[in-house]
């Protein structure tokens, strides 16, 4: 049984919007370590790219499990525009997925893995679990997205700045913009159904304890498979030392991270409006380099 909810938050209006584009990726135009030759670097971000379908088909179950809970007009709106954002997202990340397993990447069975532990692993676990454990990955995806929106260091790891439709910056790019747009749905339906501090403390720690080993081993599995480790070593074992210093790995990441804790913790805490606001207009501004990307947008205010 879920446990009884905690006075619900008032949910301010938010822009949500479903942008149904679709990316190519041409084989020929993708080097095999497609994060600026980095090997270390394009299998964590490779890993990352394999988990998300999966993790996204998740995310909208556990919230829709809830759907018929939500009254308010305001968040049932923001429900719907967080459930049409994570289904294209997974779509175009499986397409993704398939260019870099005809690379030579395993996403194919990380994305099994996955699979297995998010569909049939998460249904042993009370609803309210579940929405727990999709706000506490919301909340990973929002501060790993802003920081990629914000940091010029951590968009420098893909290289010189692409935003064509054909580059996987510009896809981790648009889906961060989202993630950044919808960062509080998940947790503004969680506080409305359940809204226990306890639950979303364990299950926080547990996302993170399982997120940094499932990308550590993923990543490291991965790389031992890449042929490249054997015939350059030095270069490979240069590539994982930097990942030390990553953007991605810095203090006030974790910081971010772990006020997720905090009792009176909500995610709008890190106001992004202006990133939003820059990046929005950079990919589908007037001038916006995936305007012609887009079939169809819902949701847009
Ligand atoms: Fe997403
Ligand atoms: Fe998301």
């Amino acid at each position: 049984m879920s446990p009884a909810p905690a006075a619900a938050p008032a949910v301010p209006a938010r822009k949500i919007t479903t942008r149904r584009i679709e990316f190519e990726y041409p084989t020929s135009q993708t080097p095999r370590h497609f994060m600026n030759g980095d090997p270390a670097m394009s299998h964590v971000v490779a890993m990352l790219s394999s988990v998300f379908p999966e993790g996204e088909d998740m995310f909208v179950r556990s919230v829709r499990n809830y759907r018929d809970r939500i009254t308010e007009p305001e968040l049932k709106k923001q429900v719907g525009g967080f459930i049409g954002q994570e289904a294209i997202h997974g779509r175009e990340h499986r397409s993704f997925n398939e260019h870099l397993q005809a690379m030579g990447y395993p996403t194919l069975f990380i994305d099994r893995c996955v699979h297995y532990g998010f569909f049939h692993g998460s249904r042993l676990l009370p609803k309210s679990w579940q929405l727990a454990i999709t706000a506490a990955l919301e909340h990973y995806t929002a501060t790993l997205a802003e920081t990629l929106l914000g940091n010029a260091e951590a968009r420098a790891e893909f290289g010189p700045e692409d935003l064509s439709a054909a580059s996987a910056q510009t896809l981790l790019l648009w889906h961060a913009v989202e993630e950044s747009e919808h960062k509080a749905v998940a947790f503004d339906v969680y506080q409305t159904v359940c809204g226990s501090h306890r639950i979303r403390v364990i299950t926080m720690n547990l996302v993170t304890l399982g997120f940094l080993l499932g990308t550590v081993a993923g990543s490291a599995v991965a790389l031992l498979l890449d042929g490249h480790t054997y015939r350059h070593p030095i270069h490979t074992a240069r590539s994982v030392a930097r990942l030390r210093r990553s953007p991605w790995l810095r203090r006030d990441v974790a910081r971010r991270i772990r006020d997720y804790n905090r009792r009176d913790f909500h995610p709008e805490d890190h106001d992004a409006a202006a990133l939003l606001d820059e990046w929005r207009g950079r990919l589908f501004g007037a001038s916006g380099t995936l305007n012609d990307r887009i079939r169809t947008t819902a949701g847009a205010a």
